[in-house]
């Protein structure tokens, strides 16, 4: 049984098997069905309970196609109709409970404590559906995103991002570029650059990373430009003042014309004004192909914590 709550804590080894996994399971669903099962059904009769504190779109829908996909059943647990959210039941029950009738748990929280909490009292797998300090499954879909649409290992690639360098996707951005080895550049405001203790972290193991307090040159000769909300769930912050922080933080056709000719545009959604509408919705962006492997990396990152790989 592994767990999937952070990137730093799983070994490249495994991280490049999710995603051989994935490849190779995508290849093989190009003329079926949305809900029909990937052959040998791996992970039939087990039931995945899963937990949204935070909206979501995405990673709900994409977490029940995977489930169907390898013949299995999702339930979603609604936070405010558990005793556990109006105090009435401890979590370590409450954990105890998800671990006797579930066979993996997922959680979207908007607390890494409460993460932490639920694994040490769970005896099923737990994986990380975003939380204030990473978004595990989404950064390691992106990876197999701008490979399968590269065609090339991301450590041979230059990636960008330009916005908010200190939320939970730049985080797990960070962590993977120092798993697999690629170089980061990140364009942001000086007052949201990333994580100290992240980046000492990544220093001390031979990360690539350098930080720009301004677009243009963080986006020069990239080959994925990527951005993310300037307003996350999770922050508690003056928003119309953080909006004007990033005005010149903007993805914008100019700023693309910066990266290679062919560079890509990724964005995890939902979007905000961090992006223009020309790039967004222009041929560059790839963010429709990227919402959709989600299903493809989360199905393998299920059978990574199941030690179901291949
Ligand atoms: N990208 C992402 O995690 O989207 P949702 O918040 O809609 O799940
Ligand atoms: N950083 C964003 C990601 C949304 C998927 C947030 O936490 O709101």
């Amino acid at each position: 049984m592994k767990h999937f709550i952070k990137i730093r804590d799983i070994s490249i080894k495994d991280l490049k098997k999710i995603i051989l996994d994935a490849k190779k399971r995508k290849s093989r669903r190009k003329k079926i069905n949305t809900l029909d099962t990937d052959k040998g059904e791996p992970l039939k009769g087990k039931l995945l309970i899963q937990m949204f504190e935070k909206s979501s779109l995405r990673t709900r829908i994409s977490f029940y196609i995977a489930i169907k996909q390898l013949n299995c059943e999702a339930l979603t647990l609604r936070p405010d109709e558990l005793h556990l959210s109006r105090g009435g039941e401890s979590l370590a029950d409450t954990a105890k409970i998800i671990s006797t009738f579930g066979s993996a748990f997922m959680l979207r929280t908007d607390s890494d404590k409460k993460l932490e909490e639920f694994k040490k009292h769970m005896t099923i797998p737990i994986i990380n559906g975003l939380s204030p300090s990473s978004h595990p499954t989404q950064v390691l879909s992106d990876i197999f995103t701008i490979e399968e649409i590269k065609k090339k290992s991301i450590s041979k690639l230059k990636i960008c991002w330009i916005g908010d360098a200190n939320n939970n996707v730049i985080n797990s951005l960070i962590e993977a570029s120092v798993k697999f080895s690629f170089k980061l550049n990140i364009g942001c405001p000086k007052k949201y650059q990333p994580n100290k203790n992240l980046l000492n972290w990544a220093k001390k193991n031979n990360g690539k990373i350098k930080i720009f307090n301004e677009c243009i040159n963080s986006a020069k000769y990239s080959d994925v430009v990527f951005t993310d909300k300037v307003i996350s769930m999770n922050d508690k912050v003056n928003k119309e003042k953080k909006l004007k922080e990033f005005k010149n933080f903007k993805v914008t056709t100019e700023v693309m014309n910066h990266a290679k000719k062919d560079a890509i545009f990724l964005h995890c959604l939902p979007r905000g004004p961090e992006v223009s509408d020309e790039v967004f919705l222009g041929k560059k962006s790839k963010v429709w192909q990227q919402a959709l492997n989600r299903i493809y990396v989360q199905k393998s990152i299920l059978l990574y914590c199941f030690e179901k790989l291949r």
